[in-house]
């Protein structure tokens, strides 16, 4: 019998070997934690499509910033839900809109302490759900919507934000926001741009999340889900209009963009580990099928894996409790 020479079992005989070799971290540090603030409300929202995730209200979203700093996370991103919602998405650009004064609210409380990140869309904000403002024919305008996303960036900026989000997929969205924020010497902030964001699925509870109005879908000017290429070529773009950090969206259906992305590019890479994914994983472990905890540390260890060097998910806090573990 020819015993085997190689033997790559050695190095997984003890914890301590397997942690010596491990190639993958996830730390708290390269987590980002997505928040929802409703203007309306009196009392944290449960979100029933995302089980454990709540619209927060001005001050329960202070208190939560709060635990995302003391768990040593690498920042927050800010979503709001306004009341009333119009044509033109004008609660974005409103400085008393309900995101502008969450943005407020939160760097009064953290400081510089966590990194403090914004969504610049309109879909939240629009009576028709859409990522930006529509011309007479019902289509989405994108020059028409620049314009907005700059006094939309002006608004957040003004507001204390350390990093705006793009997240319409509008061409020329990067150049026409680092533009506006420099003409108004916000030089210092910086821009994370959803530069791969593709027409998914994955994003349904997300929608409950926000209270989207959308009809139809974001498909002239979200991704095609089989064009990774394409994800690539809006990264360049991002980078060369002056993206600070680039991000692929969603992360697991996504893995490979997110690698090519990471190849292609020199500023950081993240990924969005969005609602669908969550609430899958939610959605088994209740039934009793799947080992909750660990399967979200190898979730996020998948992105990790694949290059991205920020995720933002769902479970950053959880996730920092468990690996403090
Ligand atoms: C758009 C936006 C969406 C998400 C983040 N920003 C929804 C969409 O594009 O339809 C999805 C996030 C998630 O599903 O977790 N402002």
């Amino acid at each position: 019998m020819d015993y085997p020479a190689i033997r790559p079992r050695r190095l997984r005989r003890t914890p301590s070997l397997r942690r010596l070799v491990a190639e993958t971290s996830v730390r708290p540090s390269q987590l980002v934690l997505p928040l929802f603030v409703r203007e309306d409300a009196t009392e944290p929202t449960p979100i029933m499509s995302m089980p454990g995730v709540v619209q927060h209200t001005r001050d329960s979203l202070k208190k939560v910033v709060n635990e995302a700093l003391q768990a040593g996370l690498g920042g927050v991103m800010l979503f709001g839900i306004p009341t009333t919602k119009d044509a033109l998405g004008s609660g974005g650009v409103d400085p008393h809109g309900v995101l502008n004064l969450a943005i407020t609210d939160v760097v009064a409380e953290v400081g510089d302490e966590l990194t403090v990140m914004s969504d610049l869309c309109l879909d939240e904000f629009t009576d028709h759900g859409h990522c930006g403002v529509l011309d007479p024919d019902g289509n989405v305008d994108n020059d028409r919507t620049l314009e907005i996303y700059g006094q939309m960036a002006l608004a957040q900026a003004a507001a204390g934000v350390d990093l705006v989000g793009p997240s319409g997929m509008m061409d020329g969205q990067v150049a026409a926001i680092r533009q506006a924020l420099d003409t108004e010497e916000h030089t210092g902030v910086g821009i994370l741009a959803y530069s791969a964001k593709y027409a998914s699925a994955f994003y349904g509870p997300f929608r409950e999340a926000v209270d989207s109005a959308l009809q139809g879908d974001r498909r002239t000017y979200q991704q095609d889900g089989g064009n990774g290429l394409e994800g690539v070529r809006e990264a360049r773009l991002d980078v060369a209009e002056g993206a600070d950090i680039v991000m692929v969206k969603p992360a697991l259906a996504y893995l490979d963009v997110v690698r090519a992305v990471r190849q292609a590019v020199d500023v950081p890479v993240a990924a969005y580990n969005v609602s669908g994914e969550y609430s899958m994983v939610e959605a088994a472990a209740a039934n009793g099928w799947i080992d909750r905890d660990a399967a979200i540390i190898e979730t996020l260890t998948s992105i990790r894996r694949a290059g991205a060097d920020i995720v933002l998910t769902y479970w950053a806090l959880e996730a920092a409790r468990l690996l403090s573990r």
